[in-house]
């Protein structure tokens, strides 16, 4: 076998909500333990169509005796996502991961906001869950803002229920919490989060970052944001992934989504 690609069992597959799929699948305990805001790249074994795995990001990890589980939860958006929904128990598939570089955490700071669009509550769930089990975050230190086009894409709320007191909806059509943009409803209660106290991490559809990323422009936040790009081998070795990015003389770099993130400083990102 080669090094981090293991076949996983599924042991479920199921449709949550529409077109939102929650996979539970086995591996071998000999599996590392994914960091918050790691992904998979995940094929189907034997199967050479797709041939390229699909990066999907860890939802929630667990080790027993003598195997471990992961939960992945992800949206049928195309070819692969399509296959991926179609598998029933037991089916098999290959997990190539932990993969990427996860989110850095600050113990010191007070305050943890969570920006969440669509899927992006995914990494944000299990790094909740990661804060409050094992950095000792009380439930009351989390605000989590999850914002969706309608009320059917809002999905991961009962877990984060369990994870954080002060949850805000928004949908952009208001079947769901209040009608508006998440970041917008975010820029309402900007002033309750003082920037030297708190960590911001955010995910979701690029154009709800770079609205942030203007938003937060000329702040002092530290703001992390998990990014999605389309990936070919997920190891950071053929440049598909590759994002303009700000280095630490101003200078433009390209930097790899898969190897280099997929967890970037927010304002390092170069958005136009
Ligand atoms: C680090 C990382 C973590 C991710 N985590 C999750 C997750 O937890 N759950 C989840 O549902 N999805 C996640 N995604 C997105 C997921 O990888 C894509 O939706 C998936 O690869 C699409 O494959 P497909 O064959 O179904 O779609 P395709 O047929 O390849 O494409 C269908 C449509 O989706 C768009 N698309 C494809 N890949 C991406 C992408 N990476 N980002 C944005 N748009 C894309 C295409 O442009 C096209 O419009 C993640 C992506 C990355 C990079
Ligand atoms: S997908 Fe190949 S370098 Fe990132």
């Amino acid at each position: 076998m080669k090094k981090n690609i293991y076949i996983g069992e599924i042991l479920k597959n199921e449709e949550i909500q529409n077109d939102y799929f929650l996979m539970k699948v086995a591996l071998n305990n000999s599996f590392a333990e994914p960091q918050p805001g790691q992904f998979v790249m995940i094929r189907i074994a034997g199967l050479s169509e797709p041939f390229l795995g699909r990066p999907i990001s860890v939802y929630s990890f667990s080790r027993g005796k003598s195997f471990c589980t992961m939960e992945l939860l992800y949206r049928v958006v195309g070819r692969g996502t399509k296959i991926m929904a179609g598998l029933i128990k037991n089916s098999q598939v290959e997990i190539h991961g932990p993969l990427g570089t996860p989110f850095a955490i600050f113990p010191a700071k007070e305050k943890i906001v969570f920006i969440a669009g669509g899927i992006g509550v995914a990494p944000l769930s299990l790094l909740a869950h990661h804060l409050c089990k094992n950095v000792c975050y009380d439930k009351s230190q989390m605000t989590f803002y999850l914002g969706a086009q309608t009320a059917e894409a809002i999905i991961g709320l009962d877990r984060l229920k369990k994870l954080c007191y002060d949850i805000h909806i928004y949908t952009d059509d208001g079947t769901l919490g209040g009608k508006s943009l998440v970041t917008q409803a975010f820029q309402k209660d900007i002033k309750k989060y003082q920037p030297e106290n708190t960590v911001i991490y955010a995910c979701g559809p690029n154009g709800m970052l770079s609205v942030l990323a203007k938003m937060l422009k000329s702040k002092k936040y530290n703001c992390q944001v998990s990014l999605e790009e389309r990936m070919a081998c997920g190891t950071g070795a053929c440049m598909g992934c590759a994002v303009a990015i700000r280095d630490n003389n101003g200078a433009l770099a390209y930097k790899r989504v898969c190897s280099d993130g997929p967890v970037f400083n927010l304002q390092e990102v170069i958005w136009e």
